[in-house]
């Protein structure tokens, strides 16, 4: 298929984790890295495109030619992501979003006290299945991190969240999902075909990702 051209087009790709407040010195987040989005986003602007990148907080360098929109919560990507969508060619949503945050975020540091504590959760909004519900001629990619029924859940998000492709990764598997410098991944797209790649650099699989999502744009051209 060739090396993807997206002069002219705006991708949008979110990474790395959220944060979600407990208090002044606490907070709940995950394992997100960035690096798969951070590749993304490199290979991305190697395409001529317009690269917005909204990462949650992590340490890698912002490549050059992207445009960096850092966000904590879950909340304010949510904000990011939908300040970027209308005019958005492509979405890559790469991003760890915490599902649930503390239901009360206190403004001083709780103290500690004898016997047990709980917290109390609650829902993030679902950025994914919002742009599902808005999209017009966006393509929409999600990924799908799972450690068991891999294909079953990827191919339920797909058609659920109403996206163009889900990249899944098993998130056990060794050389795959968080921190590392590789992945594997398999690519469902939603006319039911798949394809499974093997391990590979995030580079590697962030110039699959987008030669898909230039075969998708072409087709949604037609
Ligand atoms: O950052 P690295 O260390 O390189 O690790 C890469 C990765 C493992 C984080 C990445 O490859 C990956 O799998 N990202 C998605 C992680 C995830 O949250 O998966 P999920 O199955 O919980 O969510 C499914 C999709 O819905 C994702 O596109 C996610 O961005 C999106 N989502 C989830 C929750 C939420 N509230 N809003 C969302 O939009």
């Amino acid at each position: 298929s060739g090396h993807p051209q997206f002069t002219g087009k705006k991708i949008v790709i979110t990474a790395g984790p959220t944060r979600e407040k407990i208090d002044p010195v606490r907070y709940i987040t995950n394992h997100s890295s960035g690096k798969m989005g951070y590749a993304i986003a490199e290979e991305a602007v190697n395409t001529g495109a317009e690269v917005i990148l909204i990462s949650g907080p992590v340490s890698i360098d912002v490549p050059s030619g992207v445009t960096l929109i850092q966000v904590e919560s879950a909340e304010e990507m949510y904000q990011a992501v939908m300040d970027e969508y209308e005019s958005a060619d492509i979405v890559i949503k790469t991003a760890a979003v915490a599902d649930y945050r503390p239901k009360i975020s206190f403004d001083h540091k709780v103290k500690k006290q004898p016997g047990e504590q709980s917290l109390e959760l609650e829902r993030t909004k679902d950025i994914l299945l919002e742009l599902g519900k808005l999209k017009n001629r966006q393509i929409l990619i999600g990924f799908a991190a799972e450690t068991d029924h891999l294909v079953e859940y990827a191919q339920k998000k797909l058609e659920k969240k109403n996206a163009d492709m889900i990249v899944a990764n098993n998130v056990k598997a060794d050389g795959a999902g968080f921190g590392t410098d590789t992945n594997i991944v398999t690519l469902f797209k939603k006319d039911g075909a798949f394809i499974e790649l093997p391990l590979m650099s995030k580079k590697a699989v962030a110039v699959k990702i987008l030669e898909e999502a230039s075969n998708l744009l072409r087709n949604e051209n037609r």
